[in-house]
């Protein structure tokens, strides 16, 4: 059980050897808003799609917040794009190195996937996070993943879980408080840049099996623009882009 000196995220963090899921255990109805779990193991670690999110023991940081956004907040993209950007922050101050938004809620360094996120809406909005810590790049590769990478493999040494979470769920702590003062425009900048498409011919795989193929002239919570030449633009609603 550990204390982070915040205002609303982490407060209390509770920590287990082995859960099924942080998402289901932090869906719990009695645990107050704002309240973390972390396990250093999952049975049943889920990610996007319903795919299985499997890590080995204490090698990740596996966790989920409980909150009760106020419902202009409580967008996946808003959301997504908050623990996104946070999360980068939160490898940059870790390695030196930010990490690249590969839409919607992967975080990429060097083209490598470091961390997934997905949230839920349960009795509250959960939010998971999977960020790798401490995995070798042997480890991935006997594993099948030449697609991702750890803290350690970028930094070159190795994490502590409690130091990792600490700086984690401070970003989430700083740009929720910010965005909860109805700051969300730099939040909006950030997650943009992240992203990194912005000018480029890009297409967007739709939810109801629609692509749509375009310059990206403009992204926001809104809306993302796309250019289809001829003058045309399309606005397309962020939740409705399946992948980018
Ligand atoms: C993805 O990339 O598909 C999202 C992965 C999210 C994994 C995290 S680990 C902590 C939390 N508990 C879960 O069961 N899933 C999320």
């Amino acid at each position: 059980h550990w204390h982070f000196d915040t205002r609303i995220i982490g407060r209390e963090v509770f920590v287990y050897d082995e859960l099924p899921s942080t998402n289901d255990r932090a869906a719990d109805a009695d645990l107050p808003v704002g309240t973390v779990v972390v396990a250093r193991h999952q049975t049943r670690g889920r990610g996007q799609y319903n795919r299985v999110w499997q890590s080995r023991t204490g090698v990740s940081l596996l966790a989920s917040i409980r909150l009760l956004p106020p419902p202009e907040l409580n967008r996946p993209v808003t959301l997504t794009a908050w623990a996104a950007v946070a999360v980068g922050e939160a490898t940059r101050e870790l390695t030196g190195r930010q990490a690249k938004i590969k839409w919607p809620n992967d975080l990429l360094i060097r083209g490598k996937k470091i961390c997934g996120i997905l949230i839920e809406q349960k009795t509250a909005t959960i939010v998971g996070i999977g960020l790798n810590l401490n995995q070798t790049a042997e480890e991935f590769a006997a594993a099948n993943l030449p697609d991702a990478t750890s803290l350690g493999i970028v930094g070159d040494s190795d994490f502590d879980l409690r130091r990792a979470c600490e700086v984690v769920v401070g970003k989430l702590d700083a740009e929720y408080t910010r965005l909860l003062a109805g700051e969300r425009v730099p939040l909006e900048a950030d997650w943009k840049w992240r992203i990194g498409l912005l000018g480029q011919h890009v297409v967007a795989d739709l939810a109801d099996g629609e692509a749509v193929a375009g310059r990206l002239i403009e992204m926001g919570f809104d809306g993302i623009e796309l250019d289809l030449g001829d003058g045309a633009v399309r606005v397309l609603t962020p939740e409705f882009v399946r992948h980018l």
